[in-house]
């Protein structure tokens, strides 16, 4: 039996990741989550009933939280963090010190107190550790690999407390784990979406304003570009990146070869929705977003095998049916 470990596991990510190893078999699986941003909705609370899943309520900012999960886990996913680009802007000092102290704390727990020979701890950074080098420097290699410099092009702007203590996380990782000798890995996800993302996103907060016929439609940061990977591809991607040794002390981008239009994302939920607005209100992105963002993916591909398989059309309309069946509260 593996024993799995998924910090954040009530948010968006944890959700599906733990949906699907259940599904395996051989995994025994414990989730912990404080409900900062995760929602114990009807999809949770029927996830967490299954028998191979445990779940615990704690805030993983206090050390002591930690002692309440034991030890012995194989594969500890460490999803916990602020997510949400609102919150960047709006608390970027909660998105600092959550961030880093969650990581720190995971660490200290994974190397003195959890105890499994071979055990590996993968953690999510995101692609906002680099992607303001583009802002920066007018300039980045797109495809962009894993190996460019990790820049935050302005201290002083809140968003970039995100990408600044992913940035941080992953520093943490790797000094840690050379120095204490474990296993880790290091992912990058780029713009994940599916059922079940909350309703503050680009893609369900498209879809919620075509269930309301907004009129006009606001579309921000029109021409931006964005490779989105639906979640079922991206928790897959995961769940090889952990179990691989090939991938150990390594840093993967997660995401797909495709780099997308945020309009023609909206032109293509308006066309499977069958519903289209009579006027569009093109609004600009808030600063720091970046204009341009795609991974290169041939990293996670060559050590693993992995290649994202659902197309934007398949995976928005899965979407939208889900949202469709649960809207905003
Ligand atoms: N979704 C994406 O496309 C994406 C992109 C880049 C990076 N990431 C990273 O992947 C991870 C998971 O992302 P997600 O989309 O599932 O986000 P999410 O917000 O849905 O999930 C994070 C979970 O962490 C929990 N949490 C926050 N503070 C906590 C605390 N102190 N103690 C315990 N739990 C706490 C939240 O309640 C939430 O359920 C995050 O670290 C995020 O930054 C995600």
């Amino acid at each position: 039996m593996t024993k799995v470990l998924i910090t954040g596991g009530a948010g968006f990510i944890g959700y599906h990741l733990a949906k699907r190893l259940a599904r395996q078999k051989g995994y025994n699986i414990t989730l912990v989550d404080n409900f900062f941003r995760g929602k114990r909705d009807a999809d949770f609370t029927a996830l967490i009933a299954l028998t191979n899943i445990t779940f615990i309520e704690a805030d993983l900012t206090e050390p002591k939280s930690w002692k309440k999960l034991g030890g012995g886990y194989d594969h500890v996913y460490h999803l916990v963090g602020v997510n949400g680009t609102r919150l960047f802007y709006e608390i970027p000092h909660e998105v600092l010190r959550i961030g880093v102290s969650t990581t720190v704390n995971a660490l200290d727990w994974f190397r003195i107190e959890n105890k499994k020979k071979g055990a590996k701890i993968l953690y999510t950074s995101s692609n906002e550790a680099y992607s303001s080098a583009l802002e920066a420097f007018g300039k980045l290699p797109l495809p962009t690999p894993e190996n460019v410099p990790l820049v935050i092009a302005d201290t002083y702007n809140p968003r970039w407390s995100y990408g600044g203590q992913k940035l941080i996380g992953e520093l943490f990782f790797i000094h840690y784990a050379k120095a204490y000798d474990f296993r880790m890995s290091i992912v990058r996800p780029h713009n994940f979406y599916g059922p079940r993302e909350g309703y503050e996103h680009v893609v369900p907060e498209t879809i919620v304003r075509v269930i309301n016929k907004v009129e006009p439609f606001p579309i921000f940061g029109a021409e931006d570009t964005r490779s989105f990977c639906y979640i079922d591809d991206a928790v897959e991607a995961l769940q090889m990146v952990m179990e691989s040794k090939k991938t150990d002390g390594g840093t993967y981008h997660i995401g797909t070869k495709e780099e997308t239009v945020i309009k023609y994302l909206v032109e293509n939920i308006f066309d499977l929705m069958k519903w289209r607005p009579k006027k569009l209100d093109i609004k600009k992105s808030p600063k720091g977003s970046v204009k341009r963002r795609l991974a290169d993916v041939s990293k996670i591909k060559k050590d693993t095998g992995w290649s994202a398989k659902t197309s934007l059309a398949k995976g928005l309309k899965k979407t939208i049916d889900w949202y469709l069946k649960n809207p905003k509260p």
